[in-house]
């Protein structure tokens, strides 16, 4: 789907371009980046696989993508809504700050409070979701502070590093 430009005050998210595979290629075998994601580390990728993942993500029908980018130009992580369905209005979330250099400063809280609004305002969402595994103490408070609520406990959910994990689910909803 085409995603629309949206603005916070320190950040801007806007659709893929060809030039974020390169950032992706760091991003993606970062074993810290990784470590709450639900894959396998991922392999290294070649570019060409990189911008058919960004072609896919445009055709993706159920499915809105963005690039975080600061207000210099700088492209410091990606977020997107997945399983979106119209009907319902509902959709998944996802976010990687793979710039670890932004981790801890707030951005996660901006960007995401910046698209939560625009999505209850302009994009037919009503509720939005999100899992998270629950040894992601950042993310959880990220959520928790611009005001999703737990709703549910997968427990054993995942396996990381030969251990099963519990995922926590997450919850807004349009009032
Ligand atoms: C999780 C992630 C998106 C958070 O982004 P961020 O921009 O660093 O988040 P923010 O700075 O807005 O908020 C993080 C909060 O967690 C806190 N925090 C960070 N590390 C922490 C830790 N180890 N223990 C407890 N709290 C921690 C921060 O202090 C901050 O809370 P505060 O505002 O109350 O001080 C980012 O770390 C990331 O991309 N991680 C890798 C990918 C990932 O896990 N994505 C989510 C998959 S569900």
């Amino acid at each position: 789907m085409k995603s629309p430009t949206i603005e916070s005050i320190h950040y801007m998210l806007r659709p893929f371009t060809k030039s974020d595979a390169a950032l992706w290629q760091v991003w993606d075998i970062d074993p810290e980046v990784q470590a709450h994601m639900p894959g396998p580390l991922n392999e290294p990728e070649d570019i060409a696989e990189q911008c058919a993942y960004i072609e896919a993500c445009e055709a993706d029908e159920e499915g809105y993508y963005w690039s975080i980018e600061t207000t210099d130009g700088v492209t410091i992580g990606t977020v997107a809504f997945t399983e979106f369905n119209k009907h319902h209005g509902v959709a998944d979330l996802g976010i990687v700050i793979g710039d670890k250099n932004y981790w801890g400063t707030g951005v996660a809280t901006e960007v995401l409070t910046a698209l939560v609004r625009y999505a209850f305002a302009h994009m037919g969402i009503v509720r939005i979701s999100a899992e998270v595994e629950a040894e992601n103490v950042p993310m959880t408070k990220v959520l928790e502070k611009i005001g999703f609520t737990q709703d549910g406990l997968f427990e054993s959910a995942r396996v990381k590093n030969g251990k099963r994990v519990n995922v926590l689910h997450f919850g807004i909803v349009k009032k």
